[in-house]
């Protein structure tokens, strides 16, 4: 589990988005779009997911993306090339069902945009019409817009300050889209306000929608219960069900409360550790 390969992505060197090419051969061998990882920097350290971004089963390597948000992923930021990892386990989760479905629109907010990008290829190479929006706050942390744009038909960008593309968010593209074409399914990754944005946009069209969720995860196996969401009124695990899940039937006010839980713990954890 030896990184060997790190690149700072984003249009600044504090943008904060990293991205680490890994040894992991038994997960290149097996790992679907959609499926994820669950990794620990050091053995004193918690398990955080992180999406399956690329794989290369001959080099047996996987390739992953993650955007500095706490304690873990600043200490991940922090290792170097040649640096061993504690433990990665995975592929886990779903893969995504990918099949022709005909004009799919793929939508990634902030780091989701990592996580789109499997999904996109994949859907392009199962020769769907593949319309692509990414939103990012402002344009030094958007990142792989190349590499989407060559794996989309078509391609918009949105940053919520206006500094790069169209200003405002990715729902206000979709909204567009939706009202002048129809489409057979949208699949979003990003914040969970954009995910329940998507959803409430998508509805009145009927069109089939799914988002990949950023459930808490602990021990990311199915055991503990900490990634429980309620979708069409069932007990779902997002590790073990999910990730993605059909973005109408989803609680969105309980997946947000949920979220929240641990947030005064993990800042307090941050500044004890003085970061
Ligand atoms: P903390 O300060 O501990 O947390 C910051 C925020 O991250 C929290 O408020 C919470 O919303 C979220 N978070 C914290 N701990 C967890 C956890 N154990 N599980 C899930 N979310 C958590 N991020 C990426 O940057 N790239 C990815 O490819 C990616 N893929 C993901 C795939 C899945 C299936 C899930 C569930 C999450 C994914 N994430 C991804 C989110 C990533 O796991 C969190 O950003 C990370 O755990 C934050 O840890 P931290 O200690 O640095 O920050
Ligand atoms: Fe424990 Fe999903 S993380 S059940
Ligand atoms: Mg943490």
């Amino acid at each position: 589990m030896k990184i060997l390969n790190k690149q700072v992505l984003g249009n600044a060197k504090d943008a904060g988005i990293v991205r680490i090419e890994v040894a992991a051969p038994d997960i290149a061998k097996k790992a679907k779009p959609g499926q994820f990882v669950a990794l620990m920097v050091s053995e004193q350290g918690e398990r955080i997911p992180l999406t399956i971004v690329e794989r290369d089963p001959k080099k047996g390597t996987i390739t992953l993306i993650f955007q500095v948000a706490g304690l873990t992923t600043k200490l991940l930021s922090k290792a170097s090339v040649g640096d061993e990892l504690f433990a990665i386990v995975g592929p886990l989760g779903h893969a995504t069902d990918i099949k022709k479905y005909g004009k799919v629109i793929i939508i990634g907010g902030g780091v989701g945009i990592a996580e789109i990008y499997p999904v996109t290829k994949a859907m392009k190479d199962a020769e769907n019409n593949v319309t692509t929006i990414l939103g990012t706050r402002t344009k030094v942390i958007l990142f792989l817009e190349k590499e989407l744009k060559a794996a989309s038909n078509e391609l918009y960008v949105t940053t919520d300050d206006g500094s790069y593309g169209r200003k405002g968010f990715v729902t206000d593209v979709l909204d567009e889209l939706l009202k002048k074409d129809k489409y057979d399914l949208v699949y979003a990754v990003g914040p969970i306000p954009m995910m329940k944005r998507v959803a409430q946009v998508t509805k009145p069209h009927g069109t089939k929608t799914l988002v990949s969720l950023n459930a808490i995860m602990v021990d990311a196996t199915g055991m503990c219960g900490c990634c429980r969401v309620d979708v069409g009124g069932k007990v779902k695990f997002s590790c073990v069900d999910g990730p993605e899940f059909d973005a109408h039937l989803v609680d969105w006010e309980g997946l947000t409360k949920r979220n929240r839980v641990y947030i005064d713990k993990e800042q307090h954890i941050c500044k004890l550790n003085q970061l």
